[in-house]
């Protein structure tokens, strides 16, 4: 194997152009083609860069090109020669470097390697637990690297935008103490404190807002976050978080600055102009439009309560949903009344998935109407339907009939879904939002009280404070989160820098006094020294990176995620430990009994 004694790499390969025509160039990479053609050799050399054609020959050295006989794919190489054009016949427009190449003078192996178990391009058909075991090579696809680089660059943006506006960004511990409210904790045992647990953050909610009563003023860090939650193609166990804080702004001056921010780092970025402000809608009317608090505003096909027309027809299925304090909503969608029939069945299946009982559907076809529940409605019902849809002739209604959160739930998947299959959604477009005035609270079925909706430390409106004791529910708060085509983006709140109003919504979930103080007192402690009133909000960065991207999956912007049950499939973490380590953490676990730790 050769070295690099003596030869520094003057370009990466693909920068090198035209204007390099005649002079000697030294450029490092691998090797991602070689073709044979007998007197000549052609290898695809490949950086982070892109890639460049070198030729070696007997000709040009006899050295070299022996070497070339030898090289194979993912070999690494050092070549110096002069770069000149290729001939007409062999110019490559697909290749920015396509009509150049690198007469081979010298040729260094510097590694060589096995074959790699997929090819290193882009579109790759391989499956994803290849590619996460064998991370290191799927991120030699050029693809992958610009994702990578990507979202080097959106946070070299963030950090420039902050630190222009006055943001300090500093480090809060990553070992903690658990305050279980949300998700489940990552627990990390202590060896010198037996029995005693840290947690990982699940985010650095309480330390920034600490931040602000040590008059920091404004904060950010781009931080870690650790959740034990069930995993989908846009949550990671671990996950990154642009998290950020301020002292003495209003509401209305953080979403200001916030959409400055996210303005800057599209421009910087994309070079895409956001139109500002963004709009603004609330939780409310977010829920009753598109059963959604996160929703996907590339098109519209918002929903239309036809409870009261319905109300008082023959049919049972809709009579005893309203009568039992239900609702019944419809979509309309354009242009799809020939929608064939076993469409229609597959759909009530597809609605199930989501609670509903049933679909019922009025197609208002170019031929008269048709619709399964025309004999139950009657046609004047089905034409006032219509009506209130806005529905033309060729449109297809499609309605739900349940409790509003299912009505919710389903109708909010069924338009996404009825718009991926007419071609609404134009995959080009950003569609930002916010969504304010969140329920300060929602009821927890199996745990029969109220918990946090963003969580305890976000402030009441002022105007509902008097119904923090006497109607929970209807107590709305001060948060707002940013949704971007359907996700939310992230999220935040003004908090709560009284400590008599944060002892009433600890008590409003149902949190003794000594609950509360065994698990925020260092929090509740600080209040009583002049807390700053304070908000703020914190950003999912893995999932900005990918709508940036347009990418599916969060997967494809983190270097080494996890896969759905939480396993990294190249380290093969979570491993076993051995029992002494156990021992020193003063820990004896079931596992030990039923053999599944090493002795
Ligand atoms: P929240 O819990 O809403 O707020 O989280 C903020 C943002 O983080 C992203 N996110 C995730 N991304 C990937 N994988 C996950 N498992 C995951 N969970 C959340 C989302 C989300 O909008 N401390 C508060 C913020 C605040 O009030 O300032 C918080 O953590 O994009
Ligand atoms: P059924 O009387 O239950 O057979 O329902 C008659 C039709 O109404 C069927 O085509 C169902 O798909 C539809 N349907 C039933 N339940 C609902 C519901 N909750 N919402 C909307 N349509 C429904």
């Amino acid at each position: 194997m050769d070295t690099m004694e003596g030869l520094s790499r003057s370009h990466y390969c693909g920068e090198v152009t035209e204007a390099e025509k005649g002079k000697e160039v030294i450029l490092c990479g691998w090797v991602e083609r070689r073709r044979d053609h007998g007197g000549l050799i052609f290898i695809d050399l490949r950086d982070r860069t892109g890639v460049i054609q070198v030729v070696a020959s007997p000709d040009y050295e006899e050295q070299s090109f022996k070497k070339a006989e030898q090289v194979r794919t993912e070999y690494v190489l050092a070549i110096r020669g002069e770069v000149r054009m290729r001939d007409e016949a062999t110019v490559n427009q697909k290749m920015p470097t396509g009509t150049i190449e690198v007469r081979c003078d010298e040729m260094r192996i510097l590694n060589s390697s096995k074959t790699p178990p997929f090819y290193i391009e882009d579109n790759v058909d391989v499956d994803e637990s290849i590619r996460l075991k064998y991370r290191y090579l799927d991120l030699r696809r050029p693809e992958m690297q610009k994702n990578l680089i990507m979202r080097h660059r959106v946070k070299h943006a963030m950090r420039e935008f902050l630190d222009k506006n006055g943001f300090f960004e500093i480090e809060t511990p990553e070992l903690c103490k658990s305050t279980p409210e949300g998700a489940r904790d990552y627990l990390v045992p202590s060896r010198v404190n037996p029995g005693k647990f840290y947690a990982l953050p699940q985010s650095p909610q309480l330390f920034k807002q600490l931040l602000m009563i040590s008059g920091m003023d404004r904060y950010f860090q781009i931080a870690r976050c650790f959740r034990d939650e069930d995993l989908r193609a846009d949550r990671q166990p671990e996950f990154t978080q642009l998290d950020m804080e301020m002292s003495f702004m209003s509401q209305e001056q953080i979403l200001q600055l916030t959409e400055q921010l996210m303005h800057y780092i599209f421009e910087e970025v994309l070079g895409h102009d956001i139109q500002l402000p963004i709009q603004r809608i609330t939780w409310d009317y977010a829920m009753k439009y598109y059963g959604s608090d996160k929703p996907d505003l590339r098109f519209d096909m918002k929903f239309t309560d036809i409870t009261e027309l319905v109300r008082g027809t023959e049919f049972k299925v809709f009579r005893s949903v309203i009568e039992k304090g239900g609702q019944v909503k419809a979509i309309n969608v354009k242009g799809y009344s020939q929608i064939p029939r076993r469409e229609l069945d597959g759909l009530v299946e597809y609605v199930g998935h989501y609670g509903a009982k049933g679909l019922a559907w009025i197609c208002f076809t170019p031929d008269g109407i048709k619709s399964q529940v025309m004999k139950f409605l009657g046609e004047d019902t089905i034409q006032a339907i219509g009506t209130a849809c806005g529905s033309e002739t060729g449109d297809l209604v499609l309605m739900i009939a349940d409790k509003p959160a299912v009505v919710a739930a389903a109708l909010g998947e069924l338009r996404k879904e009825m718009a991926r299959r007419t071609h609404l959604i134009d995959e080009n477009k950003f569609a930002f939002t916010w969504v304010l005035d969140f329920p300060m609270f929602e009821y927890n079925e199996e745990e029969k009280r109220y918990v946090a909706m963003h969580h305890p430390f976000t402030a009441p409106r002022d105007e509902d404070l008097d119904k923090l004791e006497t109607d929970p529910g209807h107590v709305y708060a001060k948060a707002y989160d940013l949704v971007l085509n359907g996700v939310e983006l992230g999220g935040g709140s003004l908090r709560i820098y009284q400590q008599d109003i944060q002892q009433r919504v600890f008590k409003a979930i149902g949190l003794t006094p000594e609950d509360a103080n065994e698990k925020f007192g260092f929090l509740l402690r600080a209040f009583e020294y002049g807390a700053p009133p304070h908000g703020g909000l914190a950003f999912g960065l893995d999932r900005m990176i990918m709508l940036m991207l347009k990418r599916k999956s969060i997967r494809d912007v983190i270097a080494f995620p996890k896969t759905q049950n939480a396993i990294d499939q190249m380290s093969e973490a979570p491993g076993e430990v051995a029992v002494k380590q156990l021992r020193e953490l003063h820990i004896h676990v079931d596992a030990e009994d039923k053999n599944l730790v090493k002795k």
